[in-house]
């Protein structure tokens, strides 16, 4: 749902035009894929594709089907627990490591479950005359929730597919795209300053559009007064600290990412490799070489933390990034653009690519604001229930629709996590 689309204006056509619009997505994204495809997981944390396809169902069968449709009878009474992720309040769920044990239901049934929920989420709205504020909040919640599995979707099946010596292509890889590989290095960063000063993080959960539980309520945070990057940190940049012999030396490291380096043999972001002494990345789009120009990603709060130090800088908190990002345009790299790679920054803005490319890890830990009230029911674990032992990381990725971010969103992840497109943007103390 777009952020601007105001609930008083979501009427029965604008939210079954935009339902089904997300629930089309997520199937035009599967396309390029082979069947075999559809059950890979390499760990827990990166499910199979027909798993994220028959979970987002599940979510609008349970939390709007099962309590508001007259005489409601589940499409498989299994399928509750198998596609349960971790929602406690609903009940028992299959193990989240095991899910690519899950041959059947199959491919084609899973789709023809997506078609069932879809006649019947259409036909339920249809059926009011004023779409009731609980079911439309749900229904919006709903689609929300859609576009963060589409995002898993890419950032999952790259993983999956990464332990393949093969490394297979999403996308064929254009002329375009093989000389984005070859861009340079650019621009030193230019430091943008900003006073102390009092400011708003959060927003409040009005009518106005959607946000989710974790962004409210608004807040009022001080700031001291602190410079930001004009740009993010790039493979080049990385690359520097990388043959400065910094995954060697401890003495940039937080203890626990020390640790988390030696016991992984991390000497590198992940997808990075070398052949005939040169670096390559393996994406979406295949192998390329590095590209030198654009943005770091797949790095862990671990690696953002002990570059940041090695530069004589820090990362930015969630409320500078908030501050800075909320006076400027959501514009950037998402994946509307179909290049679903980090890009060489081209913005004319004085911050650069706040917005899109890779979700930046911030120092703040993933707590809730304060008056934070998660929902009530099992959708109240939406969100609420993660909030001890993660970062927050901001401004979404080029996996990410553009439709679904804003300056306060907050995505989280463990510290260690590297499969998603995250990368670094620098601050300092003034
Ligand atoms: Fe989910």
């Amino acid at each position: 749902m777009s952020s601007e689309v105001r609930f008083s204006l979501a009427n029965k056509q604008q939210l079954i035009a935009q339902f089904l619009k997300v629930r089309q997505h997520s199937e035009i994204y599967c396309q390029p894929l082979e069947i075999e495809d559809y059950g890979l997981q390499a760990i827990a944390d990166t499910s199979p594709v027909k798993w994220h396809l028959a979970h987002t169902s599940w979510f609008f069968e349970t939390f709007i089907l099962k309590t508001t449709e007259i005489n409601f009878i589940p499409f498989n009474k299994h399928y509750e627990y198998l596609f349960n992720s971790y929602y406690n309040g609903v009940g028992e769920q299959f193990l989240r490591a095991k899910r690519s044990l899950l041959s059947r239901p199959t491919v084609k049934e899973v789709y023809e479950y997506r078609a069932n929920i879809n006649t019947r989420i259409v036909k339920l709205i249809e059926s009011f005359d004023q779409v009731p504020d609980e079911v439309a909040s749900l229904l919006i919640l709903g689609i929300n929730h859609e576009q963060q599995h589409q995002e898993l979707f890419f950032t999952d099946l790259l993983y999956n597919w990464y332990q393949n010596p093969l490394l297979p292509s999403y996308q064929a890889q254009t002329a375009d795209k093989i000389n984005q590989g070859r861009s340079p290095q650019i621009a030193p960063i230019k430091w943008i300053a900003y006073p102390e000063q009092m400011t708003t993080l959060g927003v409040n959960n009005t009518d106005k559009f959607f946000v989710f539980d974790n962004e409210t309520p608004q807040h009022k945070v001080y700031l001291q007064a602190f410079e930001i990057a004009d740009r993010l940190v790039t493979n080049a940049d990385f690359l520097q600290f990388i043959e400065a012999n910094g995954y060697v030396s401890s003495d940039y490291w937080l203890s626990d990412g020390w640790t988390t380096v030696k016991s992984n043999g991390w000497k590198c972001p992940l997808y990075w490799f070398k052949r005939d002494g040169d670096w390559y990345q393996y994406g979406l789009n295949g192998v390329q070489p590095l590209n030198l120009g654009a943005p770091v990603s797949h790095v862990s709060a671990y690696e953002a933390d002990a570059f940041a130090r090695w530069s004589n800088a820090r990362l930015p908190t969630e409320a500078e990034w908030e501050h800075v990002a909320s006076k400027f345009e959501i514009k950037g790299n998402f994946v509307e653009s179909g290049r679903l790679q980090t890009e060489k920054n081209e913005q004319p803005l004085e911050v650069k690519q706040l917005y899109g490319d890779v979700w930046e890890w911030t120092s703040t830990a993933y707590g809730p604001h304060p008056g934070f009230n998660p929902a009530k029911g099992a959708v109240g674990e939406y969100n609420g229930k993660f909030m001890c032992n993660q970062q927050v990381l901001k401004g979404g990725s080029c996996v990410t629709s553009s439709e679904h971010i804003r300056s306060s969103y907050r995505n989280f992840f463990y510290p260690d996590a590297r499969w998603q497109f995250s990368g670094i943007r620098l601050a300092r103390d003034l």
